[in-house]
């Protein structure tokens, strides 16, 4: 029997190079102000027409496969379930999930595996969804989905969840830094409300990083390098703190726990540059320090 034609849809890791939070809405939500960029480091989704949905789990060897919650919590059968729930026509695919990027990190990548499934399904079934409609359920599965589509830099508002791309000249080059265990994310938030009882009702505006990234100078964007949740994530991880006192001592110009964390993320001048700053990282017992560039496309087909 021959097999259906297969696609891969592949998906980048998200940074957030300015991320502003405010203190939570009604709905729990934080009102966020934020600079994302799609960095090279990618989860793949390759996949075939079925009867019913089925989804295989590779991962690199740095990335925790065990914290990839399976079955319907899956991210990619959520976004299986919103998309056939969309169309109203079911949507079986057989399709393997393979991780490079850390769980739990910081870096979105159960994002990018939603965003991937999103447009592998929505390519293999041709229902040529509009993209607005894309944008709206990418938002329903998580606020960082809708960015894992569009890719590229881009400031995210709302709960993160609207994504208005952002003028970028330059090529960024940063050393990522994961840990060996994660950090939920929405425990990283409540720790933040506990430590701001009064939090600010407006998150930190994106403006000065927004200049940097236009102005395509390295040492601008490290001078702009902001995250409310540093201090939560650091208090729930003080290890972090070290990490980043050592990859600043290794000469990155700038450095800070992405997203939620664990994540650390060092910006440095060109190729040569991180090779180096990731190589002292190794040397000093951080086995896994992955150079990436960025900006870099959204979910998008490698293979047809
Ligand atoms: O939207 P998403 O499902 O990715 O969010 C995961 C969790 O992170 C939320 O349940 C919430 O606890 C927290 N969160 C938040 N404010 C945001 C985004 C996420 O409090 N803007």
């Amino acid at each position: 029997m021959t097999r259906p034609p297969s696609l891969t849809v592949r998906a980048a890791a998200k940074l957030n190079l300015h991320l502003g939070v405010g203190g939570p809405r009604e709905d729990g939500y934080h009102p966020l102000a934020t600079v994302y960029q799609a960095v090279s480091l990618y989860d793949d989704l390759t996949g075939h027409r079925a009867p019913g949905l089925s989804v295989d789990l590779t991962a690199a060897r740095h990335v925790v496969a065990g914290d990839v919650p399976s079955g319907e919590g899956n991210i990619v059968a959520r976004a299986a379930a919103l998309l056939e729930a969309h169309h109203g026509v079911p949507l079986g695919a057989t399709v393997t999930l393979h991780k490079e990027i850390p769980v739990a990190g910081g870096l979105a990548g159960g994002s990018a595996d939603a965003a991937a499934a999103l447009v592998l399904l929505d390519r293999l079934w041709e229902l040529d969804t509009p993209e607005p409609d894309l944008l709206r359920l990418a938002g329903a599965l998580g606020s960082d989905v809708p960015f894992a589509l569009v890719g590229g830099t881009a400031v995210g508002s709302g709960r993160g969840e609207l994504v208005t791309p952002t003028a970028d000249p330059g090529t960024w080059w940063w050393v990522v830094v994961p840990s060996p265990s994660g950090l939920s994310t929405p425990a990283v938030y409540r720790h933040w409300d506990r430590l701001h009882p009064d939090g600010p009702v407006a998150p930190a505006s994106v403006d000065r990083m927004v200049a940097a990234v236009a102005s395509g100078d390295p040492r601008a964007v490290a001078a702009a390098l902001h995250n409310d949740l540093q201090v939560a994530a650091l208090d729930l991880r003080p290890d972090l703190g070290a990490l980043l006192a050592r990859g600043e001592a290794e000469g990155a110009l700038g450095g800070q726990v992405t997203g939620s964390g664990p994540t650390c993320v060092f910006l440095c001048e060109d190729g040569d540059h991180a090779r180096a700053v990731a190589a002292g990282l190794r040397g000093a017992g951080r086995p896994v320090a992955m150079v990436a560039t960025g900006p870099v496309a959204g979910a998008h087909l490698v293979v047809a």
